[in-house]
């Protein structure tokens, strides 16, 4: 075991009723990507949403680097090192590759957009933005509208934005939906390069492949429960597994 990152305990969240997340615990390690898996519905984007603080938990406890995140508001949380992209991609449409990353660094100081563009156009920023843009392979794209790119790219902007917040933990909500094999593959480069930097990850994702390629250790939610946790060879004989996405498939 590695050093702790990420401690979630007994984690649930209802809404209305519906036990969208219930008693969920499991590590993180720091410098690992964690893969969570499971079918439609089975809760993996609410735990998200319960770690970066955009929805209140019914119950349990979050706890990152020792300290307890529960409660705190998502520009904290974001602050503290926990960042993340949505399964929805949403760049700013209007604004250019570059501005969508240093829009990123401004709000890590000011809520407001226009507010964050202005004081941190700053040489030694736009050389930080311009790294990262090219770090993320967005370099050809710089000066292009987010509304006119492949969703790709869009994903890549969503990555470069996150790690504009110089997070320790990156939460990726399912990097390769909807995109083509090649893009796919391109994005999953992107993801060991930001792993080989140090950052932690704690990955969903739907593509079994890619899961089981990046992966060590995998943590397999269904109907809000977790129901299995293991090594890619581990999870893929787990009969409990197997019934679960078996019986999502009819
Ligand atoms: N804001 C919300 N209000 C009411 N119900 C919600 C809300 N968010 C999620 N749910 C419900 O909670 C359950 C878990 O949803 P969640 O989005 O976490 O699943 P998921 O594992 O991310 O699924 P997918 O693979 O389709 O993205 C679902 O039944 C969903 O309808
Ligand atoms: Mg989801």
């Amino acid at each position: 075991m590695g050093i702790l990152l990420l401690k979630v305990t007994g984690l649930s969240k209802e809404f209305d009723g519906l036990r969208a997340l219930d008693q969920v615990s499991f590590a993180a390690e720091e410098g690992e990507i964690l893969g969570i898996i499971g079918p439609n519905g089975a809760g993996k984007t609410t735990l998200f949403n319960l770690v970066s603080g955009i929805y209140p938990a019914s119950g349990g406890e979050v706890a990152f680097q020792g300290k307890s995140i529960l409660g705190m508001k998502p520009h904290q949380i974001s602050r503290l090192g926990i960042g993340r992209t949505f399964q929805i991609v949403r760049p700013f449409q209007n604004l250019d590759v570059e501005t969508n990353v240093l829009v990123a660094y401004g709000h890590r100081f000011y809520p407001g957009l226009w507010n964050s563009i202005g004081p941190f156009q700053r040489p030694d920023i736009l050389r930080e933005v311009g790294m990262l843009i090219e770090g993320t392979g967005l370099e050809p794209y710089r000066k292009q509208l987010a509304k006119n790119l492949p969703l790709g790219i869009k994903k890549r902007i969503e990555i470069a934005r996150a790690l504009a917040l110089k997070p320790s933990l990156l939460l990726l909500d399912e990097p390769s939906g909807g995109l083509r094999f090649e893009e796919s593959a391109q994005l999953m480069d992107l993801i060991r390069k930001v792993s080989d930097q140090g950052i932690s990850v704690l990955l969903i994702e739907h593509n079994m492949q890619v899961v089981m390629d990046l992966c060590k250790r995998i943590v397999v939610l269904d109907h809000g429960s977790k129901i299995a946790e293991g090594s890619p060879e581990e999870i893929r004989s787990n009969p409990q597994v197997i019934e679960a996405y078996l019986g999502k498939e009819d």
